[in-house]
């Protein structure tokens, strides 16, 4: 096995909170992302509250999910928010024209979010149409949706079902407005972002946050013209960055399983990226903002790979193995390192879309080793970060290279300490010496994920494959603790 060091600082000089919106999920109408993965109608035989899949209502209450993003992605930019309320048998049937022309009946609309979110748990992250709708008729939504009784607007939602207001946390203006958006110019964006956010308004007791559209990867172009014009209109700024190859030709070739060891470091190692992603937008947002006012916000995140065969290349339906479990706790100590400015993400996308937490077919749902990950961060939620320092050996298969150990280690709500490790090695373990500096906890347990093989997922027939198991080998000796991964694991450890 090959040996790796961490030292954790249990009493850093300042304190950083690790939000809990950066456990966000996302949820486009897009494919069975909504219909089928999360509404299938009252009627359905499949169990259900309301028309929710039942399953996976609890799936996400278990997690404490922070906040949903809804309606989209591209499809916000197309979405007129009329079509979606009243009678569901009075609701026009429009065309999905970003994925695959199939045909959208409107049957989740906005108050079937509210009351999804409600029952969840989760705040409300709504993404509003800029590219092709016009600042009233964003602003009429926030009123349908948060004003108090009294007003038409309040009004026609109570008829509609719901005489209380709702919450709104997060206001997205635009999605992508670079590409789907719009194809805007960063500067005609910029302005247009002020113009929305001076109208896209809900009672200033809901505190949302304005979240401007933000750019891909590391266009720091865009972050810069952003942040110089519209900086003092928003409290937000998104970030696109998908583990995915950069060339869409190469998109095809990349397989959620049945890939070697030159693949599974190929994908980690573009998971990695988003620490120099992150660490190059922070850059010029301090440059603007200096105090961090405005958050960073990564509303689009995971794993991108080839469809699976046999389903629709347009609905984005992809297998998940141990490598996106992976790629999501190696994610998380990333947003961790960079938590100050890092205030929100949204892994794209919550069910039977890209790096899913959940797959359904008919009645059946499996949680996905995805699911697992954030199942066994949950407890990190809006803990502080305790400063962590990795001292790991590279792995190197073709030409890609990833470090071994990922790690990151917070104090909770509850006052436990909690310490991720990951092993990314596919076939060794890691014996790790932790130091724990400024900690007086004595007592250490745990739980671990990992899987037979590099592409181990869960399956209908197999629906437990890959889940957390508890971890006992952790030995913890005044303030040294050692512990040894095995291949291809995340380690989850509570120390009291
Ligand atoms: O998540 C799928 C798509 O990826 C979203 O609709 C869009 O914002 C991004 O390009």
């Amino acid at each position: 096995a090959a040996a790796d060091h961490v030292t954790i600082d249990g009493a850093p000089r300042t304190k950083t909170v690790l939000d809990r919106h950066i456990f966000g999920q996302f949820s486009e109408q897009l494919g069975r992302g909504i219909e089928d993965g999360i509404w299938v109608g009252p009627d359905s035989r499949i169990p259900n509250i309301d028309g929710f899949r039942r399953d996976v209502v609890e799936g996400l209450k278990a997690l404490h999910v922070s906040d949903i993003r809804w309606p989209g992605g591209c499809f916000a930019d197309e979405y007129h928010w009329r079509d979606g309320i009243g009678p569901r048998d009075r609701r026009p049937v429009r065309t999905n024209t970003n994925w695959g022309d199939t045909t959208e009946d409107n049957a989740f609309g906005t108050q079937e979010f509210m009351r999804f979110t409600a029952l969840v748990g989760a705040d409300r992250y709504l993404a509003v149409n800029l590219g092709s709708a016009s600042p009233s008729e964003g602003a009429e939504w926030l009123q349908y949706i948060t004003a108090p009784h009294g007003s038409t607007l309040a009004n026609e939602r109570s008829t509609n079902g719901d005489p209380q207001p709702w919450t709104v946390s997060m206001i997205g203006i635009g999605n992508e407005l670079w590409g789907c958006g719009g194809t805007m110019e960063a500067g005609y964006a910029a302005d247009l972002t002020r113009r929305y956010a001076t109208f896209l308004k809900v009672p200033d007791s809901m505190h949302a946050l304005k979240i401007a559209s933000g750019p891909y990867g590391d266009d720091t172009a865009w972050t810069e013209t952003m942040m110089r014009h519209a900086s003092d209109q928003i409290d937000g700024l998104s970030l696109h960055f998908y583990t995915m190859p950069k060339d869409w030709k190469h998109v095809a070739k990349s397989h959620a399983t049945g890939f070697d060891q030159t693949d599974w470091t190929r994908v980690l190692s573009m998971a990695a990226q988003m620490d120099t992603v992150l660490s190059a937008q922070e850059r010029v947002m301090d440059k603007y903002d200096p105090s961090r006012r405005v958050a960073l916000i990564v509303d689009e995140w995971g794993t991108w790979y080839e469809p699976e065969p046999g389903t629709n290349p347009h609905w984005l339906f992809q297998q998940n193995t141990i490598r996106d479990a992976l790629v999501a706790s190696t994610t998380f100590d990333i947003f961790a390192r960079h938590a100050a400015r890092v205030r929100g993400a949204n892994i794209a996308q919550m069910v039977n879309v890209l790096q899913a937490l959940f797959l359904t077919d008919g009645a059946t749902t499996i949680r996905t080793p995805t699911y697992w990950a954030f199942d066994l961060y949950k407890n990190d939620q809006g803990g502080s970060v305790l400063p962590t320092r990795v001292t790991t050996h590279r792995l190197t298969h073709g030409s890609w290279s990833i470090e071994a150990l990922s790690a990151s280690a917070v104090r909770g709500r509850d006052g436990v300490v909690r310490l991720a490790l990951t092993n990314t090695d596919p076939e060794q373990s890691d014996a790790v010496d932790v130091s724990l500096s400024g900690l007086s906890e004595r007592n250490v347990s745990g739980r671990i994920l990992t899987g037979p093989a590099m592409d181990a997922r869960n399956t209908a027939e197999h629906p437990d494959a890959v889940r957390p198991a508890p971890f006992e080998s952790a030995v913890l000796s005044g303030n040294a603790l050692q512990v040894t991964l095995p291949p291809r694991s995340v380690v989850m450890l509570e120390l009291r």
